[in-house]
């Protein structure tokens, strides 16, 4: 079996986007479009994974980080078979196939990738086209076979005739290729007299009058391989991969309430048993255990939920990881590293930042909790802050197992807190609090007897 790379082209700017962002960037389900892309090719092991890039490279590779990826930058973007051409270099030597993607497809699977891989080897072809029979193929290159059903050539719609324009078998832009004679042809295809632009498509033309072996695989789900070019077509990609994320999870022993409104990203896992209520978004790389329930109007970001946890409603959860038996929101934020160890209890609007919230452990109401490690079975009183930010920079605040804590009370860091302590409600902490103390750390109160009414008077004289 011959070796395989891979090429995603991402070099576009995506005028139709009408964005500042580059198409490939825009998020789909919490996750950069051409991340899903990657993702796909996951499973397929190719060798080496290339992206090409070029409006905004740099934007394009930072959606990309902590991927084994080599970049290659498409100085000016001169059209698909261009781009594929400035990889020529990077993969001088390299005498296998090329698996060859746009960076816009993002529901494209690996399963279809494998089918496409299978009939390229199977055939020992040149190039294998993937396409799709759609019920729309207006903007898309069409397909043109002859009698027999034989792949002739692709035109783009800028050129294609009245009667071309009718087909509705589409080019997916996905393509494997030989990648020896595929660099050959790309240097020789001309640019389209309409758009200047260097097509890709246009390589198949190229490989069959020098004999090469081409072919075309009709994708089995057409849905899969729709390209985004527009914010209407970001937004149905969208509706079609909550659809199906939908259809899984209820497969899966999910209780969604309304299938309609579970906005679920494709790369989630949810447990038997979880339940969610309507209007959930469940976005990137998120880990949602059995027996847990999110109700309305949360929204989770790569986050990892453990079993029998219940999320109230309103409640933002980003880059954290929860335990089991939990209980969060209603309107509880939880921004990036928050951990909380299992039977947490935070309430409502409270706010949790790079903490570590220890086994037992409840925050009620109203506080914000940064840059804070915390032990076990502490209580957190209402409206309770660590002040990390000195103006300068963040400080830590270390709260040790079994400490209480007043209601309105500010830890001033970097502070900590011992074993066992009580903190007095309304308390201004700037001193450690050793284990067993009891600190209170506000202004001592005077009670005058007998001059309130003395003051009402004087103020009645007054008026
Ligand atoms: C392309 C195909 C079309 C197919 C459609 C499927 C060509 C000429 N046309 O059209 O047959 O039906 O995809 O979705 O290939 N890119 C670069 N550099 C460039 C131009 C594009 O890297 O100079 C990248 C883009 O970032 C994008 C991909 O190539 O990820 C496809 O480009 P796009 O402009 O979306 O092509 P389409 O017009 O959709
Ligand atoms: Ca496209």
């Amino acid at each position: 079996m011959s070796e395989l790379c891979a090429v995603i082209l991402a070099a576009g700017q995506g005028t139709r986007m009408r964005s500042k962002l580059p198409k490939v960037a825009h998020p789909v389900a919490g996750l950069p479009m051409i991340a899903h892309v990657v993702e796909a090719c996951r499973a397929i092991q190719a060798k080496r994974s290339l992206v090409v890039v070029g409006y905004q490279a740099e934007r394009v590779r930072e959606a990309l980080v902590g991927e084994a990826i080599e970049f290659v930058l498409q100085p000016e973007q001169r059209g698909t078979g261009h781009a594929l051409l400035q990889t020529e270099q990077a993969l001088s030597g390299f005498e296998g196939d090329l698996l060859v993607l746009p960076g816009d497809t993002p529901l494209l699977t690996s399963r279809t990738l494998e089918e496409l891989l299978r009939a390229h080897r199977q055939a020992h072809a040149d190039a294998t086209v993937l396409t799709a029979e759609v019920r729309e193929p207006h903007g898309y290159g069409r397909v043109v076979r002859d009698r027999t059903g034989e792949l002739l050539r692709i035109v783009e719609e800028p050129e294609a005739t009245p009667q071309e324009r009718e087909i509705h078998e589409i080019n997916t832009s996905v393509y494997c290729f030989a990648a020896i004679p595929l660099f050959e042809a790309l240097r020789a295809i001309r640019p389209s007299a309409v758009k200047g632009e260097l097509y890709l498509p246009d390589v198949v033309v190229h490989f069959r009058e020098r004999g090469r072996r081409v072919q075309a695989l009709r994708a089995a789900d057409p849905d899969e391989v729709r390209g985004v070019n527009s914010r209407a077509e970001l937004a149905e990609v969208h509706r079609l991969l909550w659809r199906k994320a939908a259809a899984r999870l209820l497969a899966e022993g999910v209780t969604l309430l309304d299938p309609e409104s579970a906005y679920t990203g494709p790369l989630v896992s949810i447990g038997p048993d979880s339940v969610l209520y309507p209007n959930v978004v469940l976005e990137g790389r998120t880990v949602v255990g059995e027996g847990t329930t999110i109700h309305s109007g949360c929204r989770v970001r790569d986050s990892k939920i453990g079993d029998a946890t219940v999320i109230l409603d309103g409640s933002i959860i980003q880059e954290s990881e929860i335990g089991e038996r939990c209980q969060i929101g209603p309107y509880a934020h939880l921004r990036p590293q928050a951990t909380l160890k299992s039977n947490v209890k935070v309430g409502n609007f409270v706010e949790v930042k790079k903490s570590v919230i220890g086994e037992g452990s409840k925050v009620p109401h109203l506080t914000y909790i940064g840059d804070t490690s915390m032990g076990d079975r502490v209580n957190i009183g209402a409206g309770t802050i660590t002040c990390n930010y000195d103006g300068f920079v963040k400080h830590r605040t270390v709260i040790e197992d079994d400490v209480f804590v007043g209601s309105n009370t500010s830890l001033v860091a970097p502070v900590s807190v011992g074993r066992g302590a009580i903190i007095a409600a309304g308390s201004t902490i700037t001193e450690d609090v050793p284990a067993d103390a009891v600190a209170f750390g506000r202004a001592q109160q005077i009670n005058k007897a007998g001059r309130a009414s003395a003051l009402r008077a004087k103020q009645r004289e007054k008026r």
